[in-house]
């Protein structure tokens, strides 16, 4: 049976990546443990910021990809769990920075490290665990890794400059908000997957199918974020509802919305997202409009083309539990809408 098949057999029971945090717990103590020892300083804010963000959870999506992709292809050795930390860490310091550009006030449920810590603290913590993540997968030998890692790296920070740009225009198309996306958050789960194969010397068609499907599910899991942003709730996230909204941000469903609203409806984004006029009752109008225009169930079915093209991905690797498990991770990105 295919895997887009086995998948949609599922039907009637949530999808969950618990099946997935199952196979891989070993390994992610493992990975927590590094992650915790990694996060330490002399300097004491270092330790504090770091482990504020670290204790506050987080799905650890992108590191259990890598510890998955790198037992499914029979990895021995601990490698893979350097790797992973060294992932969760790049993850972490993007987030400590993103926070920052984007003047966000909550995160994983908390307060944002830059409400209590500061701008210039979350900014310089981000750098030293970014530091860190490279100096771990330096210790992990493969140059090949660290090749695909520090690529991510770049790509992630254009992204996000490239974002910057794209804010706040709402010319903004969406061949443009793709490439933001796939570079902001599709290229580090793209790198995580891939690097798994890569460790355990499976050859090149498996290095470029976990590649694939870690894209397409980045993809897909971006999308979501993006309808959630104004579908979801703050409690379900441990982030606030609308700060796309209030920053200008430009995600698709406004690019759906703008395109299919009226001339009244176009000069009422402009107002919020360019001109920053919001006020009382904006966002529940900007909500009102995506609904109206199908905006938000749209972008879920652009999210869902992107899971079934990850579900493809993974039809030639090697059958069985993990990925079984893989396969209902993209299913949890989609579902985590409702
Ligand atoms: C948040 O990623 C950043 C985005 C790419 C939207 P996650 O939702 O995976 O963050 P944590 O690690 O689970 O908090
Ligand atoms: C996610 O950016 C990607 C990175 C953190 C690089 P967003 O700004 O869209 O994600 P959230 O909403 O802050 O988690
Ligand atoms: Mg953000
Ligand atoms: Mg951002």
């Amino acid at each position: 049976m295919s895997v887009v098949a086995s998948v949609s057999d599922k039907k009637g029971k949530d999808p969950s990546i618990q099946p997935l945090v199952d196979l891989m717990s070993e390994g992610m103590e493992a990975v927590n443990r590094l992650i915790l020892s990694k996060a330490g300083s002399n300097v004491e804010m270092i330790p504090e910021i770091a482990r504020h963000l670290i204790s506050s959870g987080g799905k650890r999506l992108r590191p259990m990809l890598t510890l998955a992709l790198a037992e499914m292809f029979g990895y021995r050795g601990e490698g893979h769990v350097t790797l992973a930390a060294s992932v969760e860490f790049m993850h972490t310091a993007t987030l400590l920075h993103d926070d920052v550009v984007d003047e966000s006030d909550m995160r994983r449920g908390k307060l944002a490290a830059r409400k209590l810590w500061g701008n210039q603290a979350s900014v310089l913590v981000g750098d030293y665990l970014l530091g860190q993540a490279f100096k771990m997968m330096v210790d992990v030998g493969s140059l090949e890794a660290l090749r695909i890692l520090s690529e991510a790296s770049a790509v992630i920070a254009e992204g996000e400059v490239l974002q910057l740009g794209a804010a706040q225009n709402v010319e903004t198309t969406e061949a443009q908000y793709m490439q933001v996306i796939e570079a902001k958050t599709a290229a580090l789960f793209a790198a995580a997957a891939e690097v798994g194969p890569v460790i355990s010397n499976a050859d090149a068609a498996m290095q470029q199918a976990a590649r694939r499907y870690g894209m397409d599910l980045g993809l897909a899991f971006q999308l979501v974020d993006d309808a959630l942003d104004y579908g979801g709730s703050s409690a379900d996230l441990g982030k606030d509802i609308g700060d796309d909204f209030r920053e200008g941000k430009i995600t698709l469903p406004v690019i759906l919305a703008i395109a299919r609203g009226s001339d009244a409806d176009r000069a009422f984004w402009k107002r919020c997202l360019e001109a920053h006029e919001i006020g009382d009752g904006d966002l529940d109008g900007a909500i009102e409009r995506l609904r109206q225009t199908d905006a938000l169930a749209d972008t879920i079915l652009r999210a869902r083309t992107f899971g079934q093209s990850a579900l493809r991905a993974l039809e030639p690797l090697p059958a069985g539990p993990i990925r079984d498990a893989l396969a209902e991770a993209v299913e949890f990105c989609i579902a985590r809408v409702h």
